[in-house]
This record gives structure tokens, sequence and C-alpha cells, in this order.
């Protein structure tokens, strides 16, 4: 079982997740890597963080995108290559593998369908990086993906429950609760942690001897952003309708008329956790 997520979803909350993630944990995870590193990205979807990370790693490095999903894996190279010319940048498709030219370095990417196994050892990793994918784990298989992390590891975007909705609605706390239930729901990896992911993932890494440092990364959605606040505001309901059907569908409808004419700012929360290891 696993949790399917549409590449559509992942485009429309790209540049949001670009704004939020944290540049600075980013850098320092930069700084720690070798000189061409190696970047395994678990769950890596149609590759967003790639397209965050390289050019803050900046010089030459190979980055191993893994998803259960092969349709996202192949929209990875089309979005990049279009990035990449955006950029400047040449980007040249062969086989298995996207290579995107800069003035820093060549920037090699590879993708590999499959399912993501708590007790992976990835060889020839200088990195393990993840992006919107923590949430999704139980605590016995983050546990079991610590024991074997013998390098540092990024995580960016875990959601942490923390949900500002403006102006206030009576129902908010209701939707949030429901919300955060679904979040718990399994999604392939055992009973999701959720919103616990980001301290029972900083307590599991420095349990193991890891260092570790956090920075918020939350959703800055503004009222000029119809379709992301659209899609939130239907996943919020769509979550509360099985326990509340009718008090969601107010609140749903109020929602989307207070987007429409502009006059909802959303904020959503999540964390980004760079852990380096022991000795490292
Ligand atoms: C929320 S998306 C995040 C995608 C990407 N990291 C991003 O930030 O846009 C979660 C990703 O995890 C992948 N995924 C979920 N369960 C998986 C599993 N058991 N094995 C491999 N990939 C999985 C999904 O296909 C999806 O691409």
């Amino acid at each position: 079982m696993t949790e399917w997520f549409a590449a559509d979803w992942l485009a429309l909350r790209e540049p949001f997740d670009h704004a939020a993630r944290s540049a600075a944990l980013a850098r320092r995870l930069a700084d720690r890597l070798p000189r061409r590193p190696r970047v395994v990205d678990l769950g890596a979807g149609s590759g967003s963080l790639f397209r965050f990370l390289a050019p803050i790693i900046g010089r030459g490095h190979d980055w191993i995108l893994l998803d259960a999903d092969g349709a996202l894996l192949d929209d990875a190279f089309g979005r990049t290559s279009a990035w990449a010319r955006r950029q400047g940048f040449a980007a040249t498709a062969s086989g298995d593998e996207l290579l995107v030219s800069t003035p820093r370095g060549l920037w090699r990417m590879q993708v590999s369908q499959r399912m993501l196994e708590a007790g992976d050892v990835h060889r020839g990793a200088d990195a393990i990086v993840c992006s919107a994918l923590l949430d999704l784990v139980s605590a016995a298989w983050l546990g079991r993906m610590c024991d074997t992390l013998t390098v540092p590891f990024l995580a960016c975007l875990t959601v942490d429950g923390r949900q500002a909705w403006r102006p206030h609605h009576p129902y908010d706390a209701l939707v949030r609760s429901a919300f955060r239930r679904d979040m718990r729901r399994n999604k392939g990896f055992g009973p999701a942690l959720g919103m616990a992911a980001p301290s029972v993932a900083l307590r599991s890494l420095a349990e193991r001897g890891f260092t570790t440092a956090s920075a918020p990364s939350d959703w800055r959605i503004p009222r000029t952003a119809l379709g992301m606040q659209r899609a939130l505001i239907d996943g919020a309901a769509d979550a509360a309708r099985p326990a509340h059907s009718a008090a969601a569908t107010t609140w749903q409808e109020m929602r989307l008329r207070q987007a429409l004419r502009g006059r909802l700012a959303i904020t959503i929360g999540h964390r980004d956790i760079l852990a380096l290891p022991p000795g490292g």
C-alpha cells in the first residue's frame, strides 16, 4: 500500500515549498559534503528538492531520486530540464540520467523506481535527503532508518501541526483536529507519525549521537494564491467530512468564498531538520 500523490499537486505546491525550506540548513549541509557528493533523495517525487538544493550545493554532484511512483520520476526529467533552461543551463537526458551543465559543475540526476524500506542501506551516499516525507512514516520505520544512517541527513518540510487560517472561523478547531487525525493514517509505512514527526525524528537522531538542528519552514499562502488555497481548503474539508459532514461543508463553502474574494490567508507549520553523524 502506498499513498499516491498527483503530479499536479506537487507542481502546485513547489513554489511554496521552495519559499518555505530553510536555505540556512541547506547551506550547512552543502558545507559538510565532499567535493563531488552523491545525494540520495527518499520519496523524491518529481524532483522538487533537487531544484531547491542543487543550486545551493552548487558544485558538480550526483543525485539519485528514489520513489515508488514511476510517473512522478518520469516527470522529474521534464520538469528539471525546463527549470534548468530557465536558469540558463543546458540539460540533456540520456538513458536513465539527466545531465545539467552549469558554470559551477555538472549535476547528474538519476532515478530509481522502488518502494522505500526502513532498513535500506544507501551505499556510496554522502547525504540522504527528503522533503515532505517524514510525516508519512511510522515511528518504527523512522527508528530503523535512523539505525542505518551514517551520513548527513536533511529532512525538509515535515508537517508539525501548526495551522493559522485568517480570519478565524468557529469550525477551525474541528477541521484542524480531523486533519491531524487523518495525517496519522497508514500511508504504507505503518501508522503515520503525522505532526509528531519533527519531534520524534529529532529525538531518534539525537539518541543515536547525531548533532541536530532544525528550523521552521512554514507555508505562507497569501490572499492571491487562489489555486493553493482551494487545494488546502478542499483537502482539510475532505478530511473532516467523514466525522463532521455538515460542519465540513459549511466551513468549506465559507472558506472558498473568502478565498475567491481575496480575504483568506493561511499558514501551515512545517520544520526542516539537519542531522550530522557522530564524529563526522
Ligand atoms: C508528499 S510527496 C513529496 C514528493 C517530493 N519529495 C516533493 O517534495 O515534492 C511524497 C512522496 O513519497 C513517495 N512515496 C510514498 N510512499 C512511498 C513508498 N512506500 N516508497 C517509495 N516512495 C513513496 C510518493 O510517491 C511521493 O512522491
